[in-house]
């Protein structure tokens, strides 16, 4: 019998060597308070289970449309878009991956700023890509002059970045555009929280592709929706690379009914955001530094009750917090993010209890 060695021994060199991606925590039991992967706290619009349930069940022998063709019309015409500036993809990593697939290259790195979304170096990892990483530094503005010298064939910028929240203007999206001469890809899987976004950029830059996502916003993390906007010719592109049936029948309908319901994710997203900047300044207010958060979530550096911080402490305030079931996220891999923790933005409920856990370890500590 051959060993399970031999069989790990016949894959791909660079799949071999990969580590995955490693999501955040998602626990059996709902007795938590789960602040830790930018979920959202409030369920989706009840248009979304109406549609799904007035599925014909014997209709799930059929294929779903291979394009998601009714969401990319509704999706183009949200954005003041074509249909054919749209791709639907299962949850935007889908759309990622297909821009991975499409435009990378083994003999041409791909570049990103650091810290981001970690799972652009696992995407490219898997297609044998090397990647620049471009840091940030505390500021967490965007290094223009260090990427524009670099000579890749794309660029992962998250706008709102995650995990700090920080949202770019057009005006350095537009700089960075055209300075770079690759595909820019700007994931905007938070842009609804944000004060502005890059769609206007996109009639003037060919070379820029923006992706958004249904798990934040419309509270749809758990149907795996999200798309990507850019000109017809790169659509066309990532159409060749895309899984032939990539969005189900169940996500295609519930998505829909969840972008024809703009009041509704108006109203959801509002309290979001008033919950955040209410919460923002409770932790100003403790002495502590929070990043000016455009998305659904804060970073914060936590100071304990000896005055201290860095990595220890918001170690210890992770495990606080977790010893009394709730969930945030700690990313000890950076030193720019070591000290700090992200927590999504709970409902009322939530964060008062967050609230006064923080007060209690405050006390403890
Ligand atoms: C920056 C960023 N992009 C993309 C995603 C993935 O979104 P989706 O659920 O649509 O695949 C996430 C999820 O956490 C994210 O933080």
């Amino acid at each position: 019998m051959k060993s399970k060695k031999t069989v790990a021994g016949l894959a791909l060199e660079n799949i071999q060597l990969l580590s995955a991606y490693r999501p955040g925590f998602q626990p059996d039991s709902d007795d938590w308070v789960k602040l830790n992967t930018n979920e959202s706290p409030y369920p989706p619009s009840p248009q979304v289970s109406q549609a799904i349930q007035e599925i014909d069940g014997a209709d799930l022998r059929l294929y779903p449309n291979p394009v998601s063709a009714d969401l990319r019309e509704a999706i183009g015409d949200l954005h003041g878009l074509g249909s054919e500036n749209v791709i639907v993809g299962n949850g935007s990593d889908d759309i990622l991956n297909m821009l991975v697939r499409a435009f990378s290259k083994n003999d041409k790195p791909a570049t990103l700023v650091n810290p981001s979304y970690s799972l652009y170096p696992v995407l490219c990892g898997i297609q044998d890509t090397g990647v620049i990483e471009v840091p940030f530094d505390r500021s967490m503005e965007i290094p223009l002059g260090s990427i524009s010298n670099i000579d890749a064939s794309i660029l992962f910028l998250t706008s709102p970045n995650a995990p700090t929240g920080v949202g770019f203007g057009n005006d350095v999206l537009r700089q960075l555009a055209e300075s770079f001469e690759g595909i820019v890809v700007i994931d905007e899987a938070y842009a609804d929280f944000a004060k502005a976004n890059a769609v206007e950029l996109l009639a003037e830059f060919p070379n820029i592709v923006i992706t958004r996502s249904l798990s934040k916003s419309y509270a749809l993390a758990g149907l795996r929706v999200g798309y990507g906007l850019a000109e017809k010719g790169l659509i066309d592109i990532l159409d060749r690379v895309r899984d032939s049936y990539n969005v189900n029948r169940l996500s295609q309908v519930g998505a829909l009914a969840a972008i024809k319901d703009q009041n509704y994710l108006t109203a959801i997203v509002g309290k979001i955001k008033r919950t955040r900047d209410f919460y923002r300044q409770e932790f100003q207010a403790l002495g502590w530094f929070v990043y000016d958060s455009q998305a659904n979530f804060l970073f914060l550096e936590p100071v304990n009750r000896n005055g201290e911080k860095g990595p220890h402490v918001a170690k210890a305030l992770f495990d606080f917090l977790k010893e009394n079931r709730i969930l945030g996220r700690y990313f000890p891999a950076h030193a720019l993010t070591e000290g700090f923790l992200r927590i999504s933005v709970g409902d009322e409920d939530q964060m008062l209890k967050l609230s006064e856990t923080v007060e209690q370890w405050l006390k403890t500590e």
